[in-house]
């Protein structure tokens, strides 16, 4: 058993059997109960130095009707035995029974690179100090160890889970949590993201009250009505103020996350796997891990947890070399033409994309099926991932060839080309299903129920692994494409068993980190219908995701500050499509949809763009010169939320880069404000000693005036929009 007591500055602190995890401003403690050799939880929160003395003060206050282990703060609580509230686990033992008694058994501290999941689950990666906790069971040889990996720079620990069977009969795992912290504080508010499609990432708010609360995703999928994140804040904290914890399961399947307030007033959150979509049986030795959640802890309000969610991402979770690049400025085809286009309207529209100034032109979907299935809509062709001959008859490099000799005008270089693909779906009408019916996901003879008419490729088997990780190999190596948005557009049904969608997920993962690893200059952009994949788990593989279908730029602003509780703007695309919006029907000025899209680290367009107005193609050189300017502070600087769209008439959101030196303000106007003043925004994060020029007018003023004054713009009608650029002096 390793010890580092006594050592250089440590993020890990060990004195006997009480541990300290320390941040830079967060601490985090647990130690084992003198009495009965669990593990109790006693801290989480702000630095505390004194973690030695829990076992003495260990059960102070007991008596009651339940017995101790139900007014205590445990670490990984069981079934079975007294603790009446939410287990972390169940274990059904051969004999039927899921009591079980972990007690520790011994620890030891890993230094230097974080270890990788033996599963080849994502997780951060990087320097980190990590305590394994090892835990047994002296009745039935089960044991656990506790894995904390403590990333002190952002007051963050990555928390997971791994069950062994150490015993001697067969046991069956039906809920695995990643995390369970118990909170002593007495009041708490439930802070998420939830919605559905083309309406992703609602920042939603209740009281945590007695009883338990709780969402999750069994659709197969992470997200769309809920995302895996958990945010708890006392009711008085605020964007700038106060204590926050936010926990964000790095997981693409059905997760779970339950909040139960007990009649002793603790509060108890886990975040995991989803047990009904779990039934995991171990042999003896056999063991299975959880996915990894990262715990986060800020006093300076949400808007602290966030910016510590999103340096930590960019620099320990996303693997991708463009993870803090600035991102090309790209036209997307799909809401221009959607099905409707052959090879001569591609290049037309390449054309007219290179001599705007774009720098990357996508081809979505509609461009496969091959001679038999071709995708003329979405009834078929998914899983044929050949041209259609009629619609490309010199195939499919031949088109990527013309199309990349375009040049950018006025970029000095040559229009890039980037395509769609959905790899883990099929329709029926696909040569693919007539060969191998049995790669989808089937329950025995029960229906195989379609959803915008695909059935989904069962990604736990090997083969279908192998199909996917060559079809993309040939697609990449056919052609100059250095763009791929990897789509996938319904959730699971008839799984063949509850173990689907984590066998589903290991699979996803293999192939991802084959193919990213393979490819690594490809920009890989994550979509699933919009958000509902938009997770930490994808952004292991893909910097980017596709954060909605919905481009209406007002509903956006709901999306994507809501999506920027935990997801840095870097991971977000966000395009500018023609109005009347195709899901709302709502008219918008050209510059307000291009100002919220800016905000997203992937700015684009998504329309015909051989059919803007002169007017508006007049205007598309200046947005892109903006967006290009303002895109390496978005992707890699610290965001701000000023004010909130569900708040305020004028929302309003600010980033400085990385070195303090310029910083944008993005401030808006929802709706007319009819004979009303406007208020002040005061921006965050400047130097208030520092000067800084403000671009829109022109003044020098200090870091202090701009913090404690503020700005104060005025608009005329709805939607109106500004983005100012802050250099300091
Ligand atoms: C759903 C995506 O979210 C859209 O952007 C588009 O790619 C369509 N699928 C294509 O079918």
């Amino acid at each position: 058993m390793a010890d580092i007591k006594g050592s250089a500055p440590s993020a890990i602190e060990v004195n006997g059997t009480s541990f300290a995890l320390h941040g830079k401003n967060m601490s985090y403690h647990l130690y084992v109960d003198p009495q009965t050799q669990d593990l109790f939880h006693a801290h989480f929160g702000g630095p505390a130095t004194e973690y030695e003395v829990y076992p003495s003060q260990a059960d102070k206050y007991w008596h009651g009707w339940t017995n101790r282990v139900n007014w205590m703060r445990r670490e990984f609580p069981d079934l079975g035995r007294g603790d009446f509230r939410l287990p972390a686990y169940q274990v059904r033992s051969a004999a039927g029974h899921t009591v079980s008694e972990l007690k520790y058994e011994g620890h030891e501290i890993l230094r230097g690179e974080k270890p990788e999941s033996k599963e080849g689950l994502p997780g951060l990666f990087g320097e980190a100090e990590t305590l394994v906790v090892k835990m047994r069971d002296a009745v039935s040889g089960l044991r656990a160890e506790l894995s904390y990996s403590v990333f002190p720079q952002y007051d963050a620990v990555a928390r997971s889970v791994r069950i062994i069977n150490g015993g001697k009969d067969p046991v069956t795992v039906e809920r695995l949590s990643s995390l369970s912290v118990d909170f002593a504080e007495e009041e708490l508010n439930i802070i998420e993201l939830r919605g559905d499609w083309a309406r992703e990432c609602q920042r939603t708010k209740r009281k945590v009250d007695y009883g338990t609360q709780g969402f999750g995703s069994t659709t197969g999928y992470s997200s769309h009505h809920h995302n895996p994140f958990l945010c708890l804040a006392t009711p008085q904290t605020s964007e700038r103020h106060g204590d926050a914890w936010g926990f964000s399961l790095i997981w693409t399947g059905s997760f779970n996350i339950e909040v139960e307030k007990n009649s002793q007033n603790l509060t108890r959150a886990t975040v995991g796997l989803h047990p009904a979509q779990l039934s995991w049986k171990l042999a003896p030795g056999e063991s299975v891990a959880s996915p990894e959640c990262v715990a986060v802890y800020s006093s300076e309000g949400i808007g602290g947890m966030s910016r510590r969610f999103h340096s930590l991402f960019r620099k320990h979770l996303v693997k991708s070399k463009f993870s803090e690049q600035p991102r090309p400025v790209l036209l997307n085809c799909w809401e221009g033409v959607y099905f409707t286009f052959d090879a001569e309207k591609m290049y037309q529209m390449a054309e007219a994309t290179s001599a705007l100034g774009i720098r990357l032109m996508v081809m979505d979907d509609g461009w496969f099926g091959g001679e038999k299935y071709p995708r003329v809509n979405d009834q078929a062709g998914l899983g044929d991932w050949e041209p259609v001959p009629s619609r490309f008859p010199d195939g499919l490099p031949a088109l990527v060839d013309k199309i990349t000799q375009l040049e950018v005008k006025g970029k000095g270089e040559k229009l890039r080309f980037g395509i769609w693909v959905e790899p883990e779906m099929l329709n029926a009408k696909s040569v693919l299903y007539e060969t191998h019916p049995d790669w989808v996901l089937h329950a025995g003879d029960y229906t195989r129920t379609e959803n915008r008419n695909q059935l989904v490729l069962n990604l736990g088997l090997r083969e279908v692994q192998d199909f996917i990780i060559d079809t993309l190999t040939k697609l990449l190596e056919s052609a100059n494409i250095t763009y791929i948005k990897w789509d996938n557009n319904r959730g699971m049904h008839e799984t063949p068993s509850p173990n689907t969608s984590y066998e589903y997920m290991v699979g996803l993962y293999r192939v991802l980190s084959t193919l990213t690893t393979k490819f690594p200059d490809v920009l890989w952009e994550g979509c699933a219908s919009g958000g509902a994949r938009f997770d930490p788990g994808i952004l292991q593989y893909f910097p980017q995701s596709w954060t909605s279908d919905d481009t209406d730029a007002l509903e956006r602003l709901d999306i994507q500050f809501g999506a920027s509780l935990v997801y840095p703007a870097a991971s977000m695309g966000a395009h500018v499509s023609a109005v009347p919006n195709h899901v709302t029907r709502r008219v918008t000025p050209l510059e307000f949809r291009a100002h919220v899209a800016m905000m997203g680290g992937s700015f684009g367009f998504e329309l015909d763009p051989t059919e803007l107005s002169e007017e508006e193609k007049a205007k598309v050189p200046g947005i892109i010169a903006l967006a290009e300017k303002v895109n390496p502070i978005v992707v890699s600087g610290d965001m701000y939320r000023l004010r909130l769209p569900e708040d305020s008439n004028w929302p309003a959101m600010m980033f400085v880069s990385a070195d303090g030196a310029t910083a944008v303000l993005f401030t808006f106007q929802k709706r007319a404000n009819v004979n009303c003043g406007f208020p002040n925004v005061k921006l965050q994060g400047l130097d208030p000693k520092a000067k800084y020029r403000i671009d829109e007018d022109g003044l020098i003023v200090s870091g202090a005036t701009l913090m404690n004054i503020g700005v104060q713009y005025y608009y005329k009608g709805d939607f109106g929009s500004k983005v100012v650029i802050i250099e300091r002096q």
